[in-house]
C-alpha cells in the first residue's frame, strides 16, 4: 500500500510556528516520521506540500496513491475547491490536523471537508498523522 501525504498551505513553515499548537518539527523532521511509522505498518509514503489551493487539488487530482493523508491548513475552513476535489475521489481521503481545531479561535471550528473525507484526526501534533496512517494499516481488517 502507498499512501500520499499532502500538506497544505502554510504547513512548509513548520518549527517556525507556534509551537503550542503545531509543536517543534520542521514539515521534513515530521514527514521522516511519519515515513517511519508507515514503513513499520508496511507502508509506503510519498509527501507533498504547496500553499496553493489549485496545486493541492492537482496532487489530488493526479494521485496514484493507495489512499491520502491530507492537512489542508487553513483551507480546512473555506475551501469548497478542495471539498468538490475530495467528493469525487475513488481512493479514502482522510484528514489530520496537528492541533486541537476545535479549542482554538471560533473559525477553526468550520471544517467543509468534515463529511467528504473518511475520518478526521486533530489534536495530536505528528500522532494525528500516526493515527492516520493506522486507519489505513487497519482497513479492510
Ligand atoms: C492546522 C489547523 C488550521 O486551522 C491551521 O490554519 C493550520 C494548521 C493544523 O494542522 O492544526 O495551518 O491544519
Amino acid at each position: 500500500m502507498k499512501l500520499l501525504v499532502l500538506n497544505g498551505v502554510n504547513l512548509n513553515m513548520l518549527g517556525k510556528r507556534d509551537s503550542t499548537h503545531y509543536g517543534t518539527l520542521t514539515l521534513a523532521e515530521l514527514n521522516k516520521e511519519i515515513k517511519n511509522y508507515a514503513k513499520s505498518k508496511g507502508i509506503k509514503t510519498v509527501f507533498r506540500q504547496s500553499n496553493c489551493e489549485g496545486r493541492l487539488v492537482y496532487y489530488l487530482q493526479k494521485c496514484k496513491a493507495d489512499g491520502v493523508i491530507l492537512n489542508a491548513g487553513a483551507y480546512t475552513h473555506y475551501s469548497y475547491a478542495l471539498r468538490d476535489c475530495i467528493a469525487d475521489m475513488s481512493v479514502d481521503v482522510v484528514e489530520v490536523h496537528l492541533s486541537d481545531v476545535y479549542n482554538r479561535e471560533e473559525f477553526r471550528k468550520t471544517d467543509v471537508l468534515h463529511d467528504v473525507v473518511k475520518a478526521v484526526y486533530y489534536g495530536e501534533k505528528k500522532y494525528s498523522y500516526f493515527r492516520a496512517v493506522d486507519y489505513f494499516a487497519t482497513k479492510g481488517e
